[in-house]
């Protein structure tokens, strides 16, 4: 029976030799899960044996692996902000640059927007991320999450459930803003805004991933700029817009905002890489929040 040691260098090596990015951290996490134990006791138990029924279990994930699909889609989870998530092949696996879009939308929320029930929409919610973590920070805030088909839906619904924030998020079906009964206060969106030429140039995990949750179209703001104009009725006259984009899409986007809402202001914001990646939209300009 080989070791735990042994194995977590063993699924290590394998993952290296196809040139999978973090082979160390990700045997880890598979050697991890088909022990059931908690990354700590991984190292204390170096020695402990590894029994066949967990060594079959991990050559199926890392056979799924070597053919790159990511292995938030093995494990069928992906942890965001603290929180882990149900993911399947129907969603986009949430990423690390999107929580600057909750840290952006929380600032907002909790320091500035004086409203006692805040009304915020979370369009292309896909997991449910954005909304179920903004739902746990903020109790007083109602949640629209919209999407384009009930399989995302059903995904995000499961999620919102099992983080026991159902009672402040509704799930609506649609194309981006049509869906919303009531204008809101926070507008947060993580659109697809990936250029179609350059999916296919991609890392092979994306591959894997739907392209309705990755394709804006050939610059990528195809949604983004039939969200923007959409807003002017569904976002109320003091309300913020934040929307995750590509640093290159900022100059476009900017004189977007400058057409649709001339007296807002804008600022933008950096991912934790320093890469500007989330644009904000305050509609009331200098006079607003
Ligand atoms: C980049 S993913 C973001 C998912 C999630 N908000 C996150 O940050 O992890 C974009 C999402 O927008 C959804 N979407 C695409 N087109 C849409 C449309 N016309 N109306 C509503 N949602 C749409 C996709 O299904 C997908 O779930």
């Amino acid at each position: 029976m080989a070791t735990i040691r042994e194995t977590l260098r063993q699924t290590h090596g394998n993952l290296e030799s196809v040139g999978i990015p973090d082979a160390r951290l990700e045997s880890e996490v598979m050697v991890m899960n088909v022990m059931r134990m908690p990354r700590q006791d991984l190292f204390s138990h170096q020695e402990d044996g590894v029994n066949a029924p967990q060594e079959r279990e991990l050559a199926q994930i890392v056979e799924r692996r070597l053919k790159r699909e990511p292995l938030a889609y093995i494990l069928a989870y992906k942890e965001f902000y603290g929180v882990n998530l149900l993911v399947n092949s129907d969603v986009l696996i949430p990423r690390p640059e999107t929580e600057t879009m909750v840290e952006h939308a929380l600032f907002m929320a909790l320091m500035g927007m004086e409203t006692t029930e805040l009304v915020i929409a979370d369009v292309g919610t896909g997991t449910g991320a954005i909304a179920i973590n903004l739902a746990i920070h903020l109790p007083a805030a109602r949640i629209y999450a919209i999407d384009a088909t009930d399989a995302v839906l059903d995904v995000a619904s499961h999620n919102i459930r099992a983080h026991n924030v159902a009672d402040r998020i509704k799930l609506a079906k649609g194309d981006l803003l049509e869906p919303l009964p009531e204008p809101v206060d926070l507008i947060v969106a993580n659109l697809p805004y990936i250029p179609t030429s350059r999916i296919p140039t991609l890392q092979p995990e994306i591959q894997w991933e739907p392209s309705a949750a990755l394709d804006g179209g050939d610059d990528g703001l195809d949604l983004i700029r039939r969200l923007m104009s959409q807003a002017p009725d569904k976002l109320k006259e003091n309300g913020i817009i934040l929307l995750e984009l590509d640093p290159e899409q900022v100059p476009a986007v900017e004189e977007l905002s400058r057409q649709l809402f001339p007296e807002a202001t804008t600022s933008i914001e950096q991912d934790l890489a320093h890469l500007d990646r989330v644009f904000v939209i305050n509609r009331a300009g200098e006079e607003g929040y």
